[in-house]
């Protein structure tokens, strides 16, 4: 059997967010991961997804070309991914020759298989811009809520489905002229000649998560409606028509093509240029969608449909689409800009910090939230305190006592035995979550056979038996190198950094995921280091208020009260590389402020600077050192870059 895994091909207009990854990407990478480490044969296909009215519409808004933005998104987007861990096999984008030519064919043969045909409508017409607005290209009131800024197909505030002509007080997003009811035609893509086909495919999914199956099944009982599939733009896949002069496919309908030709061109970076055809030919290949539960009516409908009529291809065995992750609370919003991006995200933390609170929290079923607060939590009491830990200790305590010799033992008690034999059984039974998309079982099942090691250890007292007993001293510390190994492997698809990390440091021995049940050791561990750095309130402060949550009134702004001040004295804190201990005068008073500045500034350099300082901060402790207030920085690419005066101006004056 092949194993065809795709996550949705993001759009290349703007940089990913958390939202986006516990949705269509962390999963698949783990799902991924495993399958390779099972020895399957597994490919992973992705690309961006260069078309389409987003694209256009921010193009439009940061007065760039349409192509400017794709080509740096696509940077911006695959190197974020790279830096986050994912492994796609291939990693494409849309606006490829491949790419449209597969786009163009796929048109071409369900056109002449009867499955496309025209159709004279009215559409909204720019009489400013001249031309012909898609969807998205009208905004208005919407009908259901009444609120501004609806969108032509939909309301972002109500989440209505909407059509542009059910838009109150229509306007060009453009121009903001009102638009005209203008006759034009369009392609249609006969859905409607699919229904029965869809309900019988459908209904042998009994194995499908609910929520999506009931989101489906929804739209089948409704009834399924033709759809046009092509757009007035110069933006696009150009419809292979003569007739459909200055017209492109719907992105919708080229995107999930994307698949394919993403795996095409795979093929051909392989050297083996028909190699793509051996999973999309083939009866006996599993196809796996990941995504948000956004795009399920597409994947689950509209697609499947599109290949029933190209004929041919295999058909999605499994669209295992997550709900969605909120945000302290409230919705992600690229337009309010209220999100974690990703590149922000890696600038200031590991990547398996947040796939194992994204995996912890995945919105598997139902939506979940994510706070900064829960990530520190988890990675300071979970990643360090009980995973972490037992293999720190573990390893500490072999490198101390034995040299770094790994001891070996032959007979077991009850409790190593009892240890052992959670070891033997953790891969079938983590393994098989997996399989079931249960993300989050899975993981849980892995700290939780971690946890039992540190339980086996405290109870174990290698500590004592060292000098009482070194035969069940050997005889622990031989079960808990097999309990790391074993964790090196079974970490991997959740954590591959950390996993990589543990690997070195034990020299481990190259098994696949069922050996792994009775692993071998290695005889010497190497250098050993700390796998997880726990992560300050103060850290954690500063991305909470990083989130533009929402506008503020000039009396909310008040409260904030800012003054330059003047740096006294500056010197590094004890033990740290980047916290730097501040004495600040501001006015008549002084005190101390600690700043996380340290990697981009001396201590030295500060002394005598004019700052801005919010005064009224509640006072915290940083790494047990006292901050009463906070010095104004720009987070930048480049690093932090201290706020100052542009002349010079006294300390204690009020900045607003
Ligand atoms: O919603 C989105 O971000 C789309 N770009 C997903 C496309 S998935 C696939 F069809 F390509
Ligand atoms: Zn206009």
């Amino acid at each position: 059997m092949k194993i065809l895994v795709t996550s949705a091909l993001p759009y290349a207009n703007g940089n990913i967010h958390l939202g986006h990854i516990a949705g269509a990407y962390l999963p698949a990478d783990i799902y991924v991961r495993y399958q390779r480490l099972k020895n399957r044969d597994v490919i992973y296909i992705c690309g961006t997804d260069e078309h389409g009215v987003p694209v256009t519409i921010s193009a439009e808004q940061q007065n760039k070309t349409p192509k400017e933005i794709v080509d740096h998104y696509y940077g911006s987007i695959k190197n974020s991914f790279e830096d986050f861990g994912m492994t796609f096999d291939n990693f494409s984008r849309t606006t490829l020759p491949i790419h449209h030519r597969m786009a163009q064919d796929f048109f071409s043969k369900i056109y002449n298989k009867g499955y496309i045909y025209p159709k004279e409508i009215k559409q909204y017409y720019c009489p400013r811009c001249n031309r012909f607005l898609p969807d998205r290209y009208i905004t208005g009131k919407c009908p259901r809520c009444g609120v501004d800024g609806a969108k032509g197909d939909q309301c972002d505030s109500c989440s209505r489905w909407l059509e542009p002509f059910e838009l109150v007080e229509p306007k060009c997003l453009i121009c903001g002229e009102v638009p005209q009811k203008r006759r034009t035609k369009h392609w249609y893509f006969k859905l409607s000649a699919f229904g029965d086909k869809l309900d019988e495919w459908i209904a042998a999914k009994t194995n499908w998560k609910e929520h999506v199956l009931s989101f489906v099944k929804g739209w089948l009982r409704e009834g399924l409606q033709d759809r046009p599939i092509t757009r007035d733009m110069s933006w696009g896949v150009p419809v292979p028509l003569d007739q459909a002069n200055g017209k492109v496919l719907y992105v919708w309908f080229d995107a999930p093509i994307g698949y394919i030709s993403s795996t095409m061109e795979w093929a051909e970076r392989k050297g083996d240029p028909d190699l793509w055809k051996e999973y999309w030919l083939s009866k006996d290949t599993k196809m796996i969608h990941f995504l948000g539960k956004d795009n399920i009516v597409f994947h689950a409908l509209i697609w499947p449909a599109m290949l029933m009529a190209y004929g041919d291809y295999v058909l999605p065995s499994d669209i295992p689409a997550n709900q969605f992750l909120n945000l302290e609370g409230d919705k992600f919003s690229t337009s309010k800009n209220y999100a974690i991006w990703l590149p922000d995200y890696l600038r200031d933390f590991k990547a398996d910090s947040l796939r194992y609170a994204l995996t912890r929290n995945a919105p598997e079923a139902r939506d979940t939230d994510f706070t900064w607060r829960d990530f520190q939590a988890w990675h300071n009491n979970e990643l360090a305190d009980n995973l972490g830990n037992f293999v720190n200790r573990s390893l500490t305590f072999i490198k101390k006592y034995y040299g770094s010799s790994v001891p070996t033992a032959s007979t077991f008690a009850e409790n190593d035995n009892r240890m052992l034999d959670i070891l033997h059984k953790a891969p079938a039974g983590i393994g098989e979550k997996l399989e079931q998309f249960e993300f989050k079982n899975g993981l849980r099942e892995v700290m939780k056979m971690s946890q039992e090691a540190n339980r086996y250890f405290d109870h174990g007292e290698p500590w004592v038996t060292r000098k009482t007993n070194p035969l069940i001293c050997e005889r622990t510390m031989y079960v808990c190198m097999k309990i790391v190994t074993s964790l090196s492997v079974l970490i991997e698809p959740f954590l591959p950094f950390t996993a990589a990390k543990m690997k070195k440091m034990i020299n481990f021995i190259p098994q696949q995921w069922d050996a792994i049940s009775a692993p071998d050791v290695a005889p010497i561990i190497g250098d050993t280091e700390i796998l997880f750095q726990k992560i300050d309130d103060k850290v954690i402060e500063i991305q909470v208020s990083k989130l533009k949550k929402r506008e503020i009134s000039i009396e909310e702004f008040g409260k904030v009260v800012l003054k330059t001040g003047k740096i006294l004295e500056a010197e590094i804190v004890e033990g740290s590389d980047n916290l730097i201990k501040c004495t600040v005068e501001i006015g008549d008073t002084q005190r101390q402020i600690v700043a996380g500045i340290g990697k981009e500034y001396k201590a030295q350099e500060l002394i005598g600077k004019s700052v801005i300082v919010v005064e009224n901060l509640k006072p915290a402790k940083v790494r047990g050192v006292l901050s009463n207030g906070m010095l104004l920085a720009a987070d930048t690419k480049e690093g932090i870059v201290l706020l100052t005066t542009d002349k010079p101006v006294a300390s204690g004056e009020i900045v607003r």
